[in-house]
Parts: C-alpha cells; sequence; structure tokens
C-alpha cells in the first residue's frame, strides 16, 4: 500500500450565502473508529476472517498496512471489502514512522503483547487536539504482569514469563482505546480480568460482539464493567464483521441538513447512536424525523431561526467530542449566545478562531471552554484544516458561507471521510478537489 498519496489536496467551495436548499439522501460509510480497531483484532486470531462495509479511508489503509508489517496479509476482495489473515503474524515491533502518526496504532500494543508475550512500539501519535497521553496503558499491562522498559525511544513491554495473566484493572478515566485494547489483550491472557470504569462506545460493543462470535468469552459489553476469560487463540472461519455505521460522519451530515438543506435524509446509519445529538438538533428547534436505518431534517420555513444551546462533551452516551466542532457550526447560526464545554480534550477548541475571519463570533475562555454569538453571516476564505474534525467544521461553514472558500490540509479530512466531495456535490453542495502534488502522509 502506497504511503504517498496527494496529501495537499484543497476544496474550493461556492457556498449557499445562508440558503438552505441542499436536499436527497447521503449514505453513511462504515465506522473510522470501529474498522480500525477490528484491523488490530487479527493479532487474537489463529486463522483470520472477513470485513465488509469498510470505508477506504486513509486512517484505514494505514492500520492495514501496519498490520502488513508485522506479517499479516490482508486480500483486498473489492472496495469496502477484505480478506483478513494472521497465521504469518511474525512481529511484535510497532516501531515504524505508521505507528508514531497514527494514535489508533496503540490499540494493537494489548494484543500483540498478549499472543507475543512482547511489544515495542513508540509514543503514538494523535490530532493536535491534547497531549494524548498513553499512562493508563502502562499501568494496565503492569497490572497484567508486564515489566516495561525503554529502549532507543521505544517502550519495551515483556509480559512476566511471557505471558499476559488476568487482573482486575480500574481506568481512572473511561478510555475508549484503553476499553478495546485491554478487552482485546484480556482475550489471550491466562485467567480471567475485570476491567471497571470501561468507555460505552458504540465501536466498543461491535468490537467485543465480534470478537465473541469468534470465541471470546466476555461479559458486559455496553456496561462500564467487562469480564473476559482469557483462553486460546480465536478462531475467525466464516466469520465476517460488517462495520457499524459511523455515527460521528452521520452526525456531520445531520448538522449540514440543519444549516443548509431544505430536505436532507442520512441514512444506512444508527439513529440509536445519535440520541445526543438529535436531542440537541430538536431543543434548538431543527425538524428532526427519525427512521429505523436514516434520519432526516427538514428546514421547511427557511428563515426559521434556532435557539442557542449550551453544550457538553461527554463519553457516551453523552454528546460526543468528536461532534463538538461541526455542531459549532450550527450554533453560529443560532440566536443567542452558545456555550461550549469540551470535558474530554484540553486541545480541542482551537479551531474556533480562525472561524471568526469568516464573520463566526466564537470566544475561547480557557482550555475547556467557549461561547459562539449568533447568528452570524459567514463569509468564504482560505481556511487550513488543522485536524479532521475540525477540518469537517471549516468545510460545513464554507458550505454556508457566502462566495468562495479554499480548504487546505484536504488529508486530514480524507482520513475519516470517504470521498466526502462526491457525496457533497450529490445533494446540491458546489465542491471541487484541486489536486495537490504528491507528498510523505503526515496523519496527525
Ligand atoms: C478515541 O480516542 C477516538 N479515536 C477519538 O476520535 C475520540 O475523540 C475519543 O476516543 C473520545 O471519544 C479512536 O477511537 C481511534 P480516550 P482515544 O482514550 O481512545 C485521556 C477522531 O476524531 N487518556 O477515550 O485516544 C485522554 O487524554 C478521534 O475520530 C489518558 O489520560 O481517547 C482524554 O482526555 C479523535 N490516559 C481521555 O482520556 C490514557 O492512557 C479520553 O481519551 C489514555 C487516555
Amino acid at each position: 500500500m502506497a504511503n504517498e498519496i496527494r496529501t495537499n489536496d484543497q476544496f474550493i467551495v461556492e457556498g449557499l450565502g445562508g440558503k438552505k436548499i441542499l436536499s436527497g439522501r447521503v449514505r453513511v460509510g462504515g465506522a473510522k473508529n470501529a474498522i480500525i480497531k477490528i484491523l488490530a483484532a487479527p493479532v487474537l486470531f489463529h486463522d483470520g476472517f472477513a470485513i465488509s462495509n469498510v470505508p477506504e479511508i486513509e486512517d484505514v489503509h494505514q492500520m492495514i498496512r501496519l498490520l502488513e508489517e508485522l506479517g499479516g496479509q490482508v486480500e483486498k476482495l473489492e472496495p469496502g471489502h477484505y480478506k483478513l489473515k494472521s497465521d504469518e503474524l511474525n512481529s511484535f515491533m510497532l516501531a515504524s514512522d505508521l505507528s508514531k502518526r497514527l494514535r489508533a496504532s496503540v490499540v494493537l500494543t494489548g494484543p500483540l503483547l498478549a499472543r507475543f508475550g512482547e511489544v515495542r512500539f513508540p509514543h503514538p501519535g494523535g490530532c493536535v487536539i491534547g497531549k494524548r497521553p498513553i499512562d493508563m496503558f502502562l499501568d494496565g499491562f503492569q497490572r497484567m504482569g508486564a515489566k516495561i522498559t525503554e529502549e532507543e525511544g521505544l517502550y519495551v513491554v515483556k509480559a512476566g514469563d511471557g505471558k499476559l495473566k488476568g487482573a482486575e484493572i480500574f481506568f481512572k478515566i473511561q478510555s475508549v482505546t484503553n476499553t478495546e485494547t485491554f478487552m482485546m489483550a484480556a482475550v489471550l491472557a491466562e485467567g480471567k480480568t475485570i476491567l471497571k470504569n470501561c468507555a460505552l462506545e458504540p465501536e466498543i460493543v461491535s468490537l467485543g460482539e465480534f470478537l465473541i462470535k469468534c470465541g471470546a468469552k466476555i461479559k458486559g459489553l455496553g456496561t462500564p464493567t467487562l469480564e473476559i476469560e482469557g483462553g486460546e487463540l480465536l478462531s475467525g472461519e466464516g466469520q465476517e464483521y460488517v462495520t457499524v455505521p459511523d455515527r460521528i460522519e452521520a452526525g456531520s451530515f445531520l448538522v449540514l441538513g440543519a444549516i443548509a438543506a431544505s430536505d436532507l435524509i442520512v441514512e444506512n446509519c444508527r439513529p440509536d447512536h445519535l440520541d445526543a445529538l438529535i436531542d440537541i438538533l430538536r431543543s434548538a428547534g431543527v425538524d428532526v424525523e427519525v427512521g429505523d436505518t436514516w434520519v432526516r431534517v427538514k428546514n421547511t420555513e427557511p428563515n426559521k431561526k434556532f435557539t442557542s444551546i449550551d453544550i457538553k462533551t461527554h463519553e457516551y452516551p453523552g454528546f460526543p467530542t468528536d461532534l463538538q466542532a461541526p455542531l459549532s457550526i450550527f450554533l453560529t447560526q443560532a440566536e443567542g449566545q452558545s456555550f461550549i464545554f469540551e470535558t474530554i480534550f484540553e486541545g480541542r477548541l482551537n479551531y474556533l478562531e480562525a472561524l471568526n475571519r469568516l464573520g463566526a463570533k466564537t470566544k475561547i475562555l480557557d482550555a475547556h471552554r467557549a461561547i459562539i454569538d449568533g447568528p452570524t453571516a459567514l463569509t468564504g476564505h482560505e481556511i487550513e484544516s488543522p485536524d479532521l474534525r475540525a477540518g469537517l467544521a471549516y468545510l460545513l461553514a464554507a458550505i454556508i458561507a457566502s462566495g468562495q472558500s479554499v480548504v487546505h490540509n484536504v488529508k486530514y479530512i480524507d482520513r475519516g471521510y470517504e470521498q466526502i466531495e462526491k457525496r457533497l456535490q450529490a445533494i446540491g453542495v458546489k465542491i471541487e478537489r484541486r489536486a495537490g502534488n504528491k507528498d510523505n502522509l503526515c496523519l496527525s
């Protein structure tokens, strides 16, 4: 898999100038934050399994490269459909540049340590949304009997006499990737592991349900306490993981519908994963209709004003931090002052400043709090995406602004939203991708 892609592409957007005229249906893809953990799961298997509804996005392609670097085999049957084989896995070294730049690579550490009794990895990367510590990973491995040293900038983690031991671990913070990493590590550890204060995200439940289908003994999925009975390598014979729909992508499109559509249907999604956003949009006065696999937003009175709201990001099922940036664009169009309390990450409000150049009235109060006064008419501008979710927010701002905008660093948007410009064009957005030149991928 080439790691050279056109990474400084730009989006050229002709804004709607506040008119709510988009319409039609937009299909949601498989969840990035589900499938990139499923791509770590083959380490727990002696054979492998198939995966489908896989979004063709950069983070997936990078995780596939990581799995191949470890000796895993990945066969692409067709776009979105792969066969993973793990019988030739032969390495526990996560030393390549890739793992440094892709935060999700950290979930490989648990399975590798559990399978091989050792894992070596650098401090994993991640978006510029905070310091992204890994203290809970290191603490959890030690509780399972591992010893940790550092050599040439890598963490070297070795399981006591070559085998991880089941343990009771309390996560001081509900952490998505910690929950996933230790749920997977415990599948091969000796004895029982009890994980407390687990994150409850649907992607974790989806991973756990698939592992159970393949023989793992996991109890408590969807609750804060998981109980895992360690055993042998799993078998994925005849099994296919169908990627759960991406609730963050679905939510991003619902926000777009609220601020720019006359009638938009977001389909192939899981409305039950979107309760927090739907509740917020409805409380602000948005007309939201919920189906079994679709959600519809309509603006029958285009001049209806939305009311400002206070939002607080929270672990699932609360309002997701990954929708904080996209929703802020909606808040710039709501009447009055909205308050944002970003409780999960300390660096996830910085993107707001650049919105003021387009005419928004945002103010960062501190690392976790900000206010937005609206409604404000936005005008097109050149703007640089700092990360995946803020990049999407800038795209939404460009779509509702009047005049032309150029959104730079499309590589970040491509990490989480497959061919987004094609789906936007299909509902009426005037957006073109301007090809950049070849460059080394720098995933944040
Ligand atoms: C996952 O990141 C997601 N990434 C993030 O999505 C998402 O924003 C986040 O969960 C919260 O929902 C993936 O699943 C690949 P955390 P993760 O561990 O697991 C602190 C996106 O845009 N913490 O739940 O890294 C941490 O600093 C990305 O798709 C420690 O203190 O997040 C944060 O404040 C961005 N020590 C809090 O926990 C640790 O060892 C929650 O982070 C680990 C985390």
